[in-house]
């Protein structure tokens, strides 16, 4: 008998996940290999990469690790040509690699507030118009999931460099949605604060006190919850859902951090 959760699988399937030697991007790599995809796991750091293809691995899943740099174009192409030689096809693009820190308005530059879009928005863009036809080319349709965060969703000072990015990653999200139905589904997840070496890297006592005060679950977040909801957009179990941004924050309505105003 049919049962539903065989939508939630993978069997198959080839996923790239930028971004996968830690954190967020590792979990999904390691979830989608547990629901049977294999797995293109890629970052910049050689060690953190091979290990995530060894958890993949031990879940009788392919890895392959290629090294690409997102923000460097000959690298998303060279990324992009390793999956289809070695696997001949492709199915799930997460586009995880991004990320920036608050930024006092006043203190960003002009260089500072570009990278910041260029790293977390025109990656992504660019990673998906290269994949969205390889995918229709290859398997005949597919899914890409951008990661995101609720510092595109909730205003807040000292984020208008990595909130503006987030922002228009959102709704790249909701316009190539559009571009390229009914064959790619494009959705993202607003993600809340999640315990990673990117979060820790800010992260006090006081900083997490603030933050679990204001989140409704009162707790933060685990790569793991993020990667869920990346397997349920990815899969067969969300074929009928695209331009989405999916909310895994622990019920936030507003910014779990307050940053100094510029001081006018
Ligand atoms: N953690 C949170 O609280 C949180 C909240 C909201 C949104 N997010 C979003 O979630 C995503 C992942 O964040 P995370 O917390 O998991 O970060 P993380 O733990 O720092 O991991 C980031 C991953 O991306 C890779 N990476 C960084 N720069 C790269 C580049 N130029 N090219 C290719 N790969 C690169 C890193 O490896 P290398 O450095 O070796 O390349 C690493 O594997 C980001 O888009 C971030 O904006 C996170």
């Amino acid at each position: 008998m049919d049962s539903i959760l065989d939508r939630f699988r993978l069997d198959g399937a080839i996923a790239i996940v930028t971004g996968s030697g830690r954190g967020i991007g590792a979990a999904t790599a390691v979830a989608l290999a547990d629901a049977g995809a294999d797995i293109v796991v890629t970052a910049r750091t050689v060690s953190q990469i091979e290990e995530t293809a060894e958890r993949v691995r031990a879940r009788g899943r392919r890895a392959l690790v290629v090294t690409c740099d997102v923000l460097m174009e000959e690298q998303r192409a060279e990324l992009v040509e390793q999956t289809l030689r070695e696997f001949g096809r492709l199915d799930v693009l997460v586009n995880n690699a991004g990320g920036s820190g608050p930024m006092p308005a006043l203190q960003t530059s002009e260089s500072d507030f570009n990278e910041t879009f260029r790293f977390n928005v025109t990656t992504a863009f660019r990673m998906s118009c290269l994949c969205a036809p390889q995918m229709v080319h290859t398997s005949g349709k597919g899914s890409i999931v951008n990661i995101s965060s609720i510092a595109g969703k909730f205003a807040q000072a000292g984020f208008a460099s990595y909130g503006v990015a987030k922002a228009g990653l959102d709704f790249m999200t909701r316009n190539l949605a559009q571009d390229f139905a009914p064959k790619v589904r494009v959705n993202g997840i607003a993600v809340g604060s999640t315990m990673t070496a990117a979060l820790s890297g800010i992260m006090t006592d006081d900083l997490e006190r603030a933050m679990l005060a204001r989140t409704p679950l009162a707790r933060l977040g685990q790569p793991e919850d993020v990667a869920a909801c990346a397997l349920f957009l990815s899969s067969p179990a969300a074929d009928y859902v695209t331009g989405e941004i999916y909310g895994v924050n622990g019920g936030l309505t507003g910014t779990p951090m307050e940053m100094p105003r510029a001081g006018l």
